[in-house]
């Protein structure tokens, strides 16, 4: 038992895209899902997004993964009740312990079926071991035009995010003031 679990701790991790961590789920907005102005309630809307990001990260690590961090949810526009709705999530790039994952939100309209862009999140979650002590996880390789600029401005986000959780300096920050380095 203990020769099986060390070499499981031996195994090289394997790298991989985007793509490869992709996980989707499609909702039907019910009446249960509601706020009193008859549109999808936030609060759930957070929670699926939550549960779809947490099987992106599990598809790139295979590993227990718990939230972190959420950051930058924007709530753009309402989704009506009987809405169909669809989100995404990716990694968009993998640290020591931790990955970023973008959850992008569809809505199809209930009539003419057009589908449109309606919120976005970004998550992070860390792999844990089972005593839920941070372990390391796959590097992610980018491919598209989208994921490379997700994953160039990730490092800025997890500073930024760090330093909000009082877990950084912003003199440590050197990707994050960059930003704001005037030419
Ligand atoms: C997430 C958790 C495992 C991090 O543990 P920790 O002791 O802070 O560990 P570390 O300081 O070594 O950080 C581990 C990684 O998390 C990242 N991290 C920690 N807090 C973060 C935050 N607020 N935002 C972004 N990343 C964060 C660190 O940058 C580090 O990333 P890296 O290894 O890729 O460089 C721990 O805080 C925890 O268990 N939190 C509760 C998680 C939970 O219950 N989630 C569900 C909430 S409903």
């Amino acid at each position: 038992m203990v020769i099986f679990a060390i070499k499981i701790q031996l195994l090289p991790m394997k790298a991989n895209t985007p793509k490869q961590t992709l996980a989707i789920t499609t909702k039907i907005v019910l009446p249960n899902d509601t706020n009193t102005l008859g549109n999808l309630f936030g609060g759930q809307l957070l929670a699926w997004m939550d549960v779809i990001a947490s099987v992106s990260a599990h598809r790139h690590c295979k590993r227990v993964v718990v939230t972190a961090n959420v950051n930058n949810v924007s709530f753009n526009k309402p989704i009506a009740h009987a809405s169909i709705v669809t989100l995404e999530a990716k990694v968009s790039r993998a640290f020591n312990s931790s990955m970023e994952v973008f959850v992008d939100v569809f809505v199809e309209d209930a009539v003419t079926g057009q589908r449109s862009k309606s919120n976005e999140a970004i998550y992070t979650f860390v792999a844990v071991d089972q005593n839920g002590f941070p372990i390391q996880v796959p590097e992610l390789i980018p491919e598209t035009e989208e994921e490379i600029s997700r994953f160039d401005g990730a490092l800025r986000r997890k500073e930024l995010a760090l330093i909000l959780a009082g877990k950084m300096k912003p003199a440590d920050a050197i990707n994050l003031k960059k930003l704001f380095e005037i030419e």
